[in-house]
């Protein structure tokens, strides 16, 4: 019995320093000193032993016990603390390791353009004015001289909201409305900057889009003023080398009328796709305010003369990135709108 009994200590003794987990060393301790334990079973056998043995058994059979307590509560404190030092280790925080960077927005294509269009303009003396997206049919037709059937007042082209009552197909109408709290004083230099809406829609036409009007009036105002004022816009837009012609064209409310192209960005003038192999670009369009417009709005033509022209934001965007399809600027695509 007592041989059996060092057996089972040595071997259990070994068995702890071996546990590696604190579960196994509760594992142990049900093992052997657990009510159905090697070692309770073995005690159970005591009754069998002769009276005279059963002191001496007893007192190293406690012994035995108590050592295995000891062992056990000793390996299981020991893991314990390797459990918790290993938890730290992997927790520490390594304060040289790269931060994460935030993720950063950027301006849209579209605003970066019309920045750069009204700082050039600040620059040359012209205020910023905004006129409203929601207009009457006086303002963006009538007062603009257009006449009852012109074509551009069809419901394929202008989005009405009642009879009088529209989204402005341009930024012109700002015209009348700053005259009518200008008029009669001179010199008025404004730039108008905003949204505008028509029924259009392919690759390069988007139903919203936007515009810069420019205009000015004051006494002798003449077309020289206007392709004076237009290139300098051009070559700070564009580069010193780029070059600009006027065309003859037709707005009700401006006369003469011209349509502004520039020298092809993409080719400087020698022929390619983008220009459709003219070598010119239309960037906007011109002209010499109507009288009929100035006196509209309280001028006495006689007395004052102006220009204006107006500039699509997106075709302006699409020349200098080179961007082929209008859409690009509204569908939100990450992807896209992080290269500006
Ligand atoms: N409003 C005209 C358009 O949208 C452009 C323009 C503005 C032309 C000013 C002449 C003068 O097409």
């Amino acid at each position: 019995m007592q041989e059996k009994l060092l057996e089972i200590a040595n071997e259990a003794e070994r068995a702890i320093e071996r546990a590696d987990t604190v579960e196994a060393v509760e594992e142990l301790r049900i093992r052997y000193l657990g009510k159905k334990g090697v070692l309770t079973q073995l005690l159970r056998g005591m009754g069998a032993l002769p009276a005279a043995e059963r002191p001496l058994v007893g007192k190293l059979a406690n012994e035995v016990k108590v050592r295995l307590e000891s062992l056990l509560a000793d390996r299981a404190s020991t893991l314990k603390k390797h459990a918790k030092a290993r938890k730290l280790a992997a927790e520490r925080i390594d304060v040289t390791l790269p931060g994460l960077r935030p993720f950063l927005g950027s301006l849209h294509p579209l605003t970066v353009v019309r920045t750069e269009i009204e700082e050039i303009f600040l620059g040359l003396g012209f205020q910023i004015v905004e006129g409203p997206e929601v207009e009457l049919d006086y303002y963006n037709f009538e007062a603009l001289n257009f006449p009852k059937d012109h074509p551009a007042r069809d419901m394929q082209d202008t989005f009405f909201v009642s009879d009088e009552v529209l989204l402005r197909t341009h930024t012109s109408p700002v015209q009348v409305r700053t005259f009518e709290k200008t008029a009669p004083a001179v010199p008025v230099k404004i730039i108008a900057p905003g949204k505008v809406y028509r029924e259009d829609d392919d690759a390069t036409h988007s139903p919203m889009f936007h515009q810069v009007e420019g205009f000015a009036v004051d006494t002798h105002i003449t077309l020289a003023d206007l392709k004076g004022v237009l290139n300098s816009f051009v070559r700070e837009m564009y580069g010193e080398k780029t070059r600009m012609r006027f065309r003859p064209s037709f707005f009700p409310f401006t006369e003469p009328s011209a349509e502004v192209d520039i020298s092809c960005v993409i080719c400087g003038g020698r022929g390619c796709r983008v220009c459709a192999h003219t070598g010119w670009l239309e960037i906007l369009g011109a002209g010499m305010i109507h009288p009929r417009v100035l006196e509209v709005s309280g001028y006495d033509s006689e007395k004052v003369s102006g220009f204006a022209f107006g500039m699509g934001i997106e075709r302006i965007a699409m020349l200098k990135y080179g961007v082929d399809n209008i859409r690009l600027f509204f569908d939100n695509d990450i992807r896209f709108l992080a290269q500006f």
